[in-house]
Parts: C-alpha cells; sequence; structure tokens
C-alpha cells in the first residue's frame, strides 16, 4: 500500500486499522497529579495506569493486537508438554527467519538471561553496538563486561544520518585484538537500538560486523526484539533494498546471525520470547536451562494464547503497512517538535520520539537525573507518561560515582496501533508548554537506591520546591481541571 496522498491537508500520517474494541481514559487535574508524582517518589514506572492519560512509558506488551491476534488465542492448545501451539509457532519463526530451532522464554531478558548464563564467564567480553539495560545487566552478573561501539555520530543528537545505530568496525576488529578473541563471548548487534532513540542498524553494517566476527571465530547475536521498525528503515533508507520485501530482507538478517533473540513484548505484538538458531549444537547446549529457568521446552513461561498472538503478529510484522505506522508517527511527532526548536533526537527513529534533556533543561546536571526530573514534569503537565532513559537507567561506578550516561533522553514511546493522531498532537503540545516553561524544572536526589536496575523501584525526592512551582504555573494556563 502506497501512502496516502492528501488533496487539500498537508500529509500525514494514516491510521491503516479500525478501531474495534477501545478503552476509556480519565485526565487527573494538574494538583491530583501532582500528589500522585509524590506518591509515585518521582518515579515514572511507580504510577498507577489509572493516572494516566497519555501511557507513552513504553511499546513492550501494550501494542494492540488485532483481531486476528485475538482471534487465534481461541485456538491455542494448551498442554505442559507438547502443545501443538508451540509447533506452529516455531515452524512461524523457520519461515520467517529460517531457523528450524527454538527456545521460548517468557520475555526478551529472560532470553538474555539464557544467553549470559551459558556463554559468558567471569572477565569476558560482549561486543555491541549499545546496550541494552537488562541485556548488560545479565552479562555484569555473570562477571562479564560490555564494550559499545556505536559510531560516534550515533550519540549525536541533531543528525541526518539514516543508520545510527551502526556498529564501528574500525573499533570493532581493534576491541576484538585488544580483548583477544577467546575472551569475547559473543557480539552482540541490537536492530532499532534502543537507548540512543530507537535508531536502525543497516544491513551492511550488520553484515561487515558479522563476517569480521566470524573471521575471529565469534559468536554472533541479534537483538531482534526492535526488528519491525528496523525492517522499514531499511527497505526505505538503504541503497538497493527498496525492492526486496520485507520478508527477503528479514530472511537476508537472520543468515548473517548464529542466533537471534527478541521480546515478544515488541516484536510479534504480543508477549513472550524466544532464541532462535540454525545450528542443533548451538540449541541443545542451552535447552537444559530453559526448563530450569523458564518452563517446559514447548511453552518457556509463555501463555499458549500469547503464542498463538505472537505467530500471528510475526506474520503481522512482515507487512509494511502495519510496521510503517510506528515509524510514521514518530516522525511526524519529531517533525513537529523539531520545527518548535525543541531539542529531539533526529531523524525520528523507531520506538518512540526521544527528547534530549541536556539541551531541553541544560540548567539541571544529570547527577540530578535530568531525564527522570523532565519525565516527571510531563507527567504533572499533562497526564503524560513517558520513560527516563539516562543516567538514572545506569549502575553506579565500582567506587561508587555515577556513570553519566552518554545520552540523557526523555523517550515518549508509540505503542503500535494504539495511539490517534489527535492524541500525538496533545503530547506534541504539552512538549510544547513544558519547554516554553523549561526554567521551571529542577532537578531529584534518590531517597531510596536499589543496587541494580535502580530506575524500575528507585524512590526519589525534589531538589527544591520546583514541582509545586511547575504545577501552579500549568494551572495559571489551562485551569484547574486540566
Ligand atoms: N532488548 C531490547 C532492544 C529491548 O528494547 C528490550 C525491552 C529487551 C531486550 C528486553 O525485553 O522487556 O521483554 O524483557 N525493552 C522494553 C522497553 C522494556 O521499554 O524498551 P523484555
Amino acid at each position: 500500500m502506497p501512502e496516502i496522498k492528501f488533496y487539500k491537508h498537508e500529509p500525514i500520517p494514516m491510521e491503516m486499522h479500525k478501531v474495534k474494541v477501545v478503552q476509556q481514559l480519565h485526565l487527573l487535574p494538574a494538583r491530583e497529579r501532582l500528589a500522585k508524582m509524590r506518591a509515585a517518589g518521582f518515579n515514572t514506572f511507580q504510577l498507577h495506569n489509572a493516572d494516566i492519560f497519555m501511557d507513552m512509558l513504553t511499546d513492550s506488551g501494550v501494542n494492540a493486537m488485532s483481531d486476528m491476534q485475538v482471534a487465534a488465542t481461541m485456538h491455542a492448545d494448551d498442554a505442559y508438554a507438547g502443545s501443538e501451539t508451540f509447533f506452529v509457532m516455531r515452524d512461524k519463526l523457520e519461515e520467517i527467519f529460517g531457523t528450524p530451532y527454538c527456545l521460548p522464554a517468557h520475555q526478551g531478558r529472560a532470553c538474555e538471561n539464557i544467553l549470559a548464563t551459558r556463554f559468558v564467564k567471569p572477565g569476558n567480553c560482549v561486543i555491541m553496538n549499545y546496550h541494552f539495560t537488562t541485556a548488560k545487566a545479565h552479562i555484569t552478573r555473570v562477571g562479564g563486561h560490555v564494550e559499545e561501539l556505536v559510531k560516534d555520530e550515533g550519540l549525536v543528537s541533531k543528525s541526518d544520518l539514516p543508520f545510527k545505530g551502526n556498529i564501528d568496525l574500525q573499533k570493532l576488529e581493534a576491541c576484538i585484538q585488544k580483548e583477544t578473541p577467546e575472551n569475547v563471548a559473543f557480539l552482540r548487534l541490537e536492530s532499532g537500538t534502543n537507548l540512543i532513540g530507537g535508531q536502525p542498524i543497516s544491513y551492511e553494517n550488520m553484515k561487515a560486523a558479522t563476517e569480521l566476527a566470524k573471521k575471529y571465530g565469534i559468536l554472533t547475536v541479534l537483538d531482534a526484539s526492535l526488528l519491525q521498525d528496523n525492517l522499514y528503515f531499511i527497505k526505505i533508507r538503504e541503497p538497493g533494498m527498496a525492492d526486496k520485501s520485507v520478508r527477503e530482507i528479514t530472511r537476508m538478517i537472520a543468515d548473517l546471525f548464529d542466533l537471534v533473540y527478541f521480546s515478544a513484548r515488541k516484536f510479534g505484538f504480543a508477549r513472550g520470547g524466544a532464541i532462535v538458531m540454525r545450528d542443533e549444537a548451538l540449541f541443545h547446549s542451552m535447552e537444559d536451562l530453559i526448563p530450569m529457568f523458564e518452563g517446559f521446552l514447548t511453552y518457556g513461561g509463555m501463555s499458549v494464547r500469547e503464542m498463538e498472538a505472537m505467530t500471528v503478529g510475526f506474520d503481522e510484522s512482515m507487512d509494511m503497512d502495519v510496521i510503517s505506522q510506528g515509524p510514521q508517527f514518530i516522525q511526524y511527532a519529531v517533525n513537529q517538535l523539531d520545527a518548535y526548536g525543541i531539542p529531539v533526537i533526529t531523524p525520528g527513529g523507531g520506538l518512540g520520539a526521544h527528547l534530549d534533556c541536556l539541551d531541553f533543561i541544560p540548567h539541571v546536571p544529570q547527577q540530578q537525573y535530568a531525564a527522570c526530573a523532565l519525565s516527571c514534569a510531563l507527567y504533572i503537565c499533562g497526564g503524560i507518561r513517558g520513560m527516563e532513559r539516562g543516567t538514572l537507567s545506569e549502575e553506579r561506578n565500582a567506587d561508587g560515582s555515577e556513570r553519566l550516561a552518554s545520552m540523557e533522553l526523555l523517550r515518549l514511546a508509540f505503542p503500535r496501533r494504539v495511539f490517534t493522531l489527535s492524541q500525538t498532537e496533545y503530547v506534541i503540545d504539552r512538549v510544547k508548554w513544558l519547554y516554553d516553561h523549561r526554567d521551571l524544572v529542577g532537578g531529584l536526589r534518590f531517597v531510596h537506591e536499589p543496587a541494580t536496575l535502580r530506575f524500575f523501584t528507585g524512590i526519589l525526592e525534589p531538589i527544591g520546591d520546583w514541582p509545586e512551582k511547575l504545577t501552579e504555573a500549568y494551572v495559571a494556563e489551562f485551569g484547574e481541571d486540566q
């Protein structure tokens, strides 16, 4: 389906679906939102969903399912062992990736646990284009360390480069030689690189990087959780790819890697995960870990209903009408925010629009968790829940000092097929108001700081009374009931 053209109206992205089931939303007044934020310890993860108007925390497990997915859940085959549903899912993954072997796991980080437990020994290195929080946490948990070799340009917030997730090939070879190939547990490339703004990797870069790894006998792993966005970008941005089908591109990518894993809370529009591969010996090397951590080998901790929905979702991820929705809505939001002069990561990637907090609120230092502070401010100013992707999401250095994130971002995720364009406009409008009142935003400090993945459960407090002042300015602008 081509992009819809308009006669008089400016081009806008079109929803390629119609709404059949809805959930009502409620907008609490700003002063109540302030109270909820306080109760949530200035951490958007701790808010209750009922108190949120626009939940843009993540796309994980909250993408809308299609009618076909819901229908598929009705014919799921429930069995502890040997569920037909599993074999249908495994066959679909083989059809798409060319991988006959499948280890099911309840979500993406469960796959990461299996991979780290099996392949990473103390002192080992895992090389990546960029880390994802849970992938890194599992690797460091077993005594490994991570080298992130995304090209320098990937960390520049304003850019028009099409593939900011690309790994630096020179640094990759130098790193392999420095670490020695035997000490590199695996090369992990993350499609739709999450923490740098959902930025894609080109097919060409994946090919060159995996060839290098193979030259040194290093195992290659693709994190395909955000592959659907990356596929869209390869097809529309990479020279020579426009004429290839999404299925062809997917197969070309999968052929490059020894292992592919994914969170089906993202890839497949449901809730689950899996590791797939062509090699039988690799499969056997990990299969004992599935019953130990996840569940029997034919469900891996997932409900069979979710597995049926995932299987349909995999097919939908091969459809340009479906996978173009997220990136097109995100690009629309990014263009509008950019036109207002708001610091936002460009070009728009997949997953969400990302505000660059170092430029948005330069007066709030990273040590005061600028991205987290902005996420709290945006909830107060509109009931919009985003996710901090910055210093709070890092772990401290061994000596207890803060590890400052290379990018201090507030992510506004676009769960697929969930929000309409008018809701998108509301978000842009409230971000603009907040930008015009950015001087009112201050910093945060910890009250309770967990040792690992502190961004999930940490409790913070504002430094000063900035949240009250911000709330009153908002009420003066929009009234008491907004
Ligand atoms: N890899 C990537 C690239 C991810 O984005 C995620 C999850 C995971 C692995 C872990 O998968 O959540 O199923 O255990 N990202 C979510 C997010 C949490 O909000 O971006 P999971």
